[in-house]
């Protein structure tokens, strides 16, 4: 355990990794259909909106190993990118098409 902490210390991607992986853990513990049904939708999608927080992580991660050339850090994380715009647009639609019932 001392050995890892002194390696988060020296390397902080590894920081970012290992934060990543940590919160990857409630994720996979609640992946069972079993665990919907147990939480109840709203709450294991709330949870499971932390795959947003690990994916910035992880490009985070990658980013900072690399040293020299980043064309391949920066293309994960434009994709990543590119994934939150999708989501946010699918949102949004989402919630005009609500208002425009609503009112
Ligand atoms: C305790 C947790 C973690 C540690 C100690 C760790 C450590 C490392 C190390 C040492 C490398 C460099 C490997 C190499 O250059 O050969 C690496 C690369 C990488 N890690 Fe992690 N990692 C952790 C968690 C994660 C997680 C959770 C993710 C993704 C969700 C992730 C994604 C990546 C990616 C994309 C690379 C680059 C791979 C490549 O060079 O092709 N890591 N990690």
């Amino acid at each position: 355990m001392g050995a890892v902490l002194e390696d988060i210390r020296k390397r902080p991607f590894i920081f970012n990794g290992f934060c990543a992986l940590v919160l990857l853990l409630p994720l996979a513990w609640t992946s069972s259909k079993a665990a919907v049904k147990r939480l109840g939708f709203p709450v294991w999608q709330r949870l499971h909106r932390l795959v947003y927080v690990v994916a910035v992580l992880a490009a985070l991660h990658f980013y900072q190993r690399v040293k020299v050339d980043h064309t391949q850090p920066l293309l994960y994380a434009a994709i990543v990118l590119a994934g939150f715009g999708i989501r946010l647009f699918a949102w949004r639609l989402k919630n005009r098409s609500r208002s425009a019932r609503a009112s």
